[in-house]
């Protein structure tokens, strides 16, 4: 019987679980036998792998987080991590691993081609800074988590005739805070794809206030800089006081969305089917809501870009 593993690697993101789940159950009934790999890249080279039954993954579509953990493991590398990893899983007769995760865990999957190890990559991070699909696991919560806090934060802004800095998630892409300010009606989006003008900002909050508004949400991913710098320096220029609030890890757990536990389902049917049909190599995506998959090392070469559109549709609506 053929044998499949699945792991989790990279930062959490919800919708993993899901996919966990989805994978498994598909998995067994097309009749593989189906192996978790715990604690990412870490799991596969200590030989943390065990059996997953479907009763193992009940229970578990609605949980953040993972059942299987995750880790960051900078030495994987190194080529004797990636060895010891394949040598482990051909000892457990598991010749195909789906390997739920980000760019970085897409690079280890790469990596264990060479040792004769089939990877199939599902994307998993709430960043959504994947240039091939539209949409990762977990950004749709992500995204939906900022909104109730961005909420949270107008409520009291508004009473105090504030402005408010609130300092978001994404790595070195502005998704989240592109979407989060779109979505919350925030008066400015600081990504990293746009350099940031602070007195061109100070003099949109100004104007802001001469005409009436009663509080101002800028939405900063943290790719751009810290909000206790964009704090000093707008109070600096504005002579009032701001307040600034870190998301942080509030955004990476909570219970998935539609979204994306039915994304989950989608992409694990597909593993399956490429592990079924012998597919090597390759990375599951969406693109205009269908499901693709792409070769790895194609798909790692793209560049991901934001959408100029949304970034203006964000520029008029904030004025
Ligand atoms: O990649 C997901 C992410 O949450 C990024 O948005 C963030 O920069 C990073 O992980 C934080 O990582 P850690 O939990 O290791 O601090």
């Amino acid at each position: 019987m053929r044998k499949l593993g699945i792991m989790t690697s990279g930062g959490d993101a919800p919708g993993m679980n899901a996919c966990i789940r989805a994978v498994t159950r598909i998995a067994l009934q097309s009749g593989f036998e189906v192996y978790g790999i715990y604690d990412g890249y870490r799991g596969m080279v200590d030989d943390d792998i065990a059996p997953l039954s479907s009763l193992d993954v009940a229970g578990i579509i609605y949980r953040g987080g993972t059942i299987l953990r995750t880790a960051r493991l900078e030495e994987f590398k190194q080529v004797e991590y990636q060895e010891k990893a394949a040598n482990n899983l051909k000892k457990h007769g598991i010749d195909t691993v789906v390997i739920i995760g980000g760019d970085g865990s897409f690079k280890g999957a790469q990596a264990l081609d060479k040792f004769g190890i089939n990877c199939l990559g599902i994307p998993g991070t709430i960043d959504n800074d994947l240039a091939y699909t539209d949409y990762t696991l977990g950004f749709d919560t992500a995204v939906n988590t900022a909104l109730s806090a961005i909420n949270n934060i107008r409520d009291t802004m508004t009473s105090h005739g504030r402005i408010s800095i609130v300092e978001v998630m994404g790595h070195r892409c502005g998704e989240i805070a592109l979407n989060s300010a779109v979505a919350g009606g925030a008066e400015a989006a600081i990504i990293p794809e746009h350099e940031l003008n602070i007195d061109e900002l100070a003099d949109q909050l100004r104007y802001n206030k001469m005409h009436g508004r009663k509080s101002d949400i800028i939405i900063l991913s943290e790719g751009v800089c810290k909000s206790n710098y964009l704090e000093k320096e707008l109070e600096e220029r504005l002579h009032v006081d701001i307040r600034s609030t870190t998301l942080g890890h509030i955004q990476r757990g909570g219970t998935p969305t539609m979204m994306d536990r039915v994304l989950a389902a989608r992409f694990a049917y597909r593993a399956v089917q490429l592990a079924l049909d012998g597919k090597t190599n390759r990375v599951i995506g969406i693109k205009n809501n269908q499901i693709i998959d792409m070769n790895i090392d194609e798909a790692l070469a793209l560049k991901k870009e934001i959408s100029k559109e949304l970034f203006e549709i964000e520029e008029i609506l904030s004025r």
